[in-house]
């Protein structure tokens, strides 16, 4: 599908990758872009870049009332880019408890899954169906490299991205009959405020944008966007356990 003259809706919108989609957004053209926000008042200054093409929408991924409000007010949607994400900086065994794990199952997995269920038929609607082979609407899934390899500093927040992994191949398989792109981007470390205290490599959020939309318009289904990313997928390829063991160096402190 061509993002010009394209219908949006990006969750997480007020932060980050987030904004930075929809500045490429503009430039590339859509049509109109839904920016979705837990605030609606984190959007103002973002809004008032094009208020003509960028609708706020009060979304949060883990309220199925506000997702099924927005699926109801974004019925035009033909690319659903689900952005909103969550990474609590926790072990598996050192965190107090399941606190971090939960809510980060809660946003980056089951958050995920409940807007692709809302907009599949929306998507659907929207384009969807046998007669544009590629695909005609498309799902842009917001992962991560930590989804495909653990980093134990960040250890349940990889666990929530590899579940959100598993679950992007699986609705891609399902909405493949009617014609929906699934794509799952999964960059290394992102040059964004949560990543501030990380060390470099990082990848510049526009690079991770645009590789991910150019992805959207070339019908590729897995991104990884920044040598960092390339070079940690080409690794699970030829030493997963190399890249596994490099990793576990890198524990949090016990308790
Ligand atoms: N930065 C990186 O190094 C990196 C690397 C790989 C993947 N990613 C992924 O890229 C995405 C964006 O990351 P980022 O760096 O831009 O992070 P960010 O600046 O922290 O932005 C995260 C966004 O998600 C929103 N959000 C959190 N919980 C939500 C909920 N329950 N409902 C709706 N929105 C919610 C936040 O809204 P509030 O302002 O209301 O909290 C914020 O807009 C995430 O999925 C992240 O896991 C990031």
């Amino acid at each position: 599908m061509q993002v010009k003259d394209s219908v949006v809706l990006v969750t997480g919108a007020n932060s980050g990758i987030g904004k930075h989609y929809i500045d490429v957004l503009l430039a590339m053209g859509a049509a109109r872009i839904y920016a979705g926000a837990r605030q609606l008042s984190s959007l103002d200054d973002l809004i008032a870049i094009d208020p003509d093409r960028i609708i706020p929408v009060a979304l949060d991924v883990t309220n199925q009332a506000t997702i099924d409000a927005a699926a109801m007010q974004c019925h035009d949607v033909n690319l659903l880019i689900n952005n909103a994400g969550i990474g609590l900086l926790k072990g598996l065994i050192s965190a107090p408890d399941l606190a971090a794990a939960r809510a980060e199952m809660e946003v980056n997995y089951f958050g995920t899954l409940a807007m692709c269920r809302a907009f599949a038929p929306v998507l659907k609607a929207n384009g969807g169906g046998a007669s544009t082979p590629g695909g005609s609407t498309c799902i842009v899934n917001m992962l991560s490299i930590l989804g495909r390899v653990n980093f134990p500093m960040n250890a349940s927040y990889s666990a929530s991205k590899g579940a959100g992994y598993i679950l992007t191949q699986g609705v891609r398989a399902e909405l493949a009959a009617q014609n929906t792109l699934v794509v799952g981007v999964m960059p290394a470390t992102v040059d964004t405020k949560s990543s501030q205290d990380f060390p470099p490599p990082k990848v510049a959020p526009e690079m991770v944008v645009q590789e991910a939309l150019q992805a959207v318009e070339d019908g590729v289904e897995d991104v990884y966007p920044g040598e960092q990313a390339k070079a940690m997928a080409a690794q699970l390829l030829s030493d997963p356990k190399g890249l596994e063991k490099a990793m576990a160096t890198m524990v949090p402190q016990p308790v």
